[in-house]
């Protein structure tokens, strides 16, 4: 299968790019491809006419995104509509990569792809805003919702994953606050991306769940980050109102993988033991 990856050079799209070594892959990064540059955009998919459009692009900087709307509709909505259209006229499948933050957390228990969304930031509302598009108008798609990635490549643009700014901050000796009300999966790329692997060939289009399996409060994945790190941190809990981000997070945004399961496609392992593996498997390239 032919493969354009948007966003290449992103977590998620870095590590894409082995889980799909089978298929022809052109690893598309902003540099090549602006996705808010709607012509340059479909003039470069409909040169490389991929079976497959992969998007993993998005304006992720969630507070940023409270006082820049336009650019987070832009990339995360009107870009993605630019994709679908071209999507549609290659006759071609669109992945599009959303967002557990489309829920506002009241939930008790985790949201399966059945749940009404009901986004609480700008953010949130953009993503939410794609989401639809790709629902309404895509012929063939896979929506997938994630949570809490992080990944071998770090985030540009959000300034390095959780992980490793967690394990800097204690290298540097600083005291660290970390919410303990915010409980979310922590989703290590590799894993969310081999899990896309094995879903592409069934051609079961639709929404997905696709997340590490269990659920933690940040405060809990930082404190096994330096436990399974063997780092003594000066690490305490605060809270969401003590640390006042803009944007407002959902309480609790645990994802169900219900259709993966229903499909007995779920191959996605607890979140702590894929963190031990992100943590091995970074080891030697430091
Ligand atoms: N990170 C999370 O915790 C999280 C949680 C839930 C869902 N998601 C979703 O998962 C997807 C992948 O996230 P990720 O963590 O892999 O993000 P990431 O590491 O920041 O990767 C996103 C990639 O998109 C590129 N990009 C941004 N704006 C672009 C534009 N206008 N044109 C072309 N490329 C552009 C970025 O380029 P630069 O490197 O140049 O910025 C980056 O390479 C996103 O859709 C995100 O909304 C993420």
């Amino acid at each position: 299968m032919k493969i354009a990856i948007l966003g290449a050079s992103g977590q998620l799209g870095y590590d894409l790019q082995p889980a799909l070594q089978s298929h022809d892959v052109t690893p598309l990064t902003r540099n090549e491809v602006n996705v808010t540059n709607f012509s340059q955009t479909r003039d470069m998919l409909l040169e490389i006419r991929p079976d497959l459009i992969l998007n993993t692009t998005a304006y992720h900087r969630v507070d940023d995104c409270e006082t820049h709307p336009e650019l987070a509709y832009q990339v995360n909505a009107l870009a993605v509509l630019n994709l679908i259209r071209i999507a549609n006229d290659l006759d071609g499948v669109l992945i599009h990569i959303s967002t557990d933050y489309v829920f506002d957390g009241g939930a008790k228990q985790p949201y399966t792809e059945d749940a009404v969304p009901f986004p609480l930031s700008v953010y949130a509302n953009s993503k939410l805003s794609g989401e639809f598009l790709v629902r309404a108008l895509c012929k063939k798609y896979f929506l997938i919702r994630t949570c809490g990635l992080y990944g071998r490549a770090g985030s540009q643009g959000k300034g390095g994953n959780f992980v490793e700014t967690m394990i800097a901050k204690a290298k540097r000796g600083e005291s660290i606050r970390v919410v303990n009300d915010q409980v979310v999966t922590p989703t290590y790329t590799v894993d969310l991306a081999r899990q896309i692997a094995r879903l592409l060939p069934l051609e079961q289009y639709g929404l997905y769940h696709m997340t590490n399996e269990g659920s933690c409060t940040w405060y809990e994945f930082a404190n096994a980050v330096f436990q399974l790190s063997g780092i003594d941190a000066d690490l305490t809990p605060t809270t969401s109102d003590v640390y006042k981000a803009p944007a407002i997070r959902p309480r609790y945004s645990v994802l169900e993988n219900a259709r993966l399961k229903q499909l007995g496609l779920n191959e996605m392992r607890h979140w702590r033991e894929a963190l031990a593996a992100y943590l091995k498997d970074k080891a030697p390239q430091r």
